[in-house]
């Protein structure tokens, strides 16, 4: 039975989706659609928190982390990387020309080069002007996601073959520490796919996926028999269990089981989602905890 699914966080997942969808519905390799859908956002200069176009660093670079994992439980990922568009591609390239999970920095751009990416400048001429613009008026507002500074595409798919796979890449949180990584590269934080039971990716403040390995933790709640709503809802509720403010962030994640089922659901208001399946193409307002939005600090 053909049962294609795509699905990936925000706004700018409907365009990443189309392409997704392309490959999928031609019985493509969820992995090929993972990988290329993403890169849609990565390239694309007007997403001002993935790849180029990205907002930079407190210091002004752009610095991306991005992590791939397939339905044979093989990963890769890049972290702190510079200067290239398309850091999911690269880590591909580490899932498959390597015998490692995850490089960074400047060993991570010297691999990328090595496998023939070409350096670019990502700082574009808007987002140069907003971290100025930051670094006259808020020099102490570093965390703030909302719908507007949204965040990490993350990317989960079903193809026609049965088979699991997703993808996750990210600039970061804007204006962070020169060196910050967060959840999206790292396995069981940002992605998690096991492909007799689940996969699972992550958007929001990473800091707070990182500790509670969300997507990990998704993915085994489904393994335990719950449901991918009842899954990322349990995740939700353990990101706030002894948060002093959880009305400062905001996390969302999405789930799709093995039988092609999925769930999404965020902490606060104002996550959306993009689904693509044999009969939809739809940009979702996810369910939520809070009704509050998160709401941009003056100062
Ligand atoms: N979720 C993306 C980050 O925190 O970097």
């Amino acid at each position: 039975m053909k049962k294609a699914i795509v699905l990936s966080t925000w706004k700018h997942g409907v365009n990443a989706n189309k392409k997704a969808w392309e490959i999928l519905k031609v019985n493509g390799s969820s992995l090929d659609a993972v990988e290329q859908g993403v890169m849609v956002a990565e390239s694309d200069p007007e997403v001002t928190s993935v790849g180029y176009g990205g907002m930079p660093d407190r210091e002004g670079n752009v610095t991306t982390d991005a992590c791939i994992m397939d339905h044979e439980g093989n990963c890769g990922g890049v972290a702190f990387l510079k200067n290239i568009k398309n850091a999911v591609a690269v880590a591909r390239k580490v899932m498959e020309e390597t015998p490692h999970h995850l490089l960074v920095g400047d060993g991570a751009l010297q691999f990328a080069l090595k496998q023939g990416f070409t350096e670019q400048n990502m700082l574009t001429e808007n987002a140069k002007k907003r971290w100025e613009s930051w670094m006259d008026n808020h020099p102490q507002d570093a965390m703030f996601i909302d719908q507007h500074n949204h965040d990490t595409i993350g990317m989960i798919a079903l193809d026609n073959h049965g088979n699991l796979s997703g993808s996750c890449t990210t600039s970061g949180l804007a204006w962070k520490y020169y060196g910050r990584v967060g959840d999206s590269p790292i396995i069981g934080a940002g992605l998690f796919v096991d492909n007799k039971y689940g996969a699972a990716c992550a958007t929001g403040k990473g800091e707070s996926v990182m500790k509670m390995s969300g997507s990990f933790l998704i993915v085994e709640l489904m393994r335990q028999g719950k449901s991918p709503q009842e899954a990322c809802e349990i995740a939700v509720h353990r990101i706030i269990e002894g948060q002093r403010d959880p009305h400062e962030f905001q996390v969302g994640f999405l789930a799709i089981n093995k039988k092609g089922e999925y769930g999404a659901y965020s902490l606060r208001k104002g996550f959306q989602y993009s689904i693509n399946t044999a009969e939809r193409e739809e940009l979702v307002d996810c369910d939520f905890m809070f009704e509050t939005k998160v709401e941009k600090k003056s100062g």
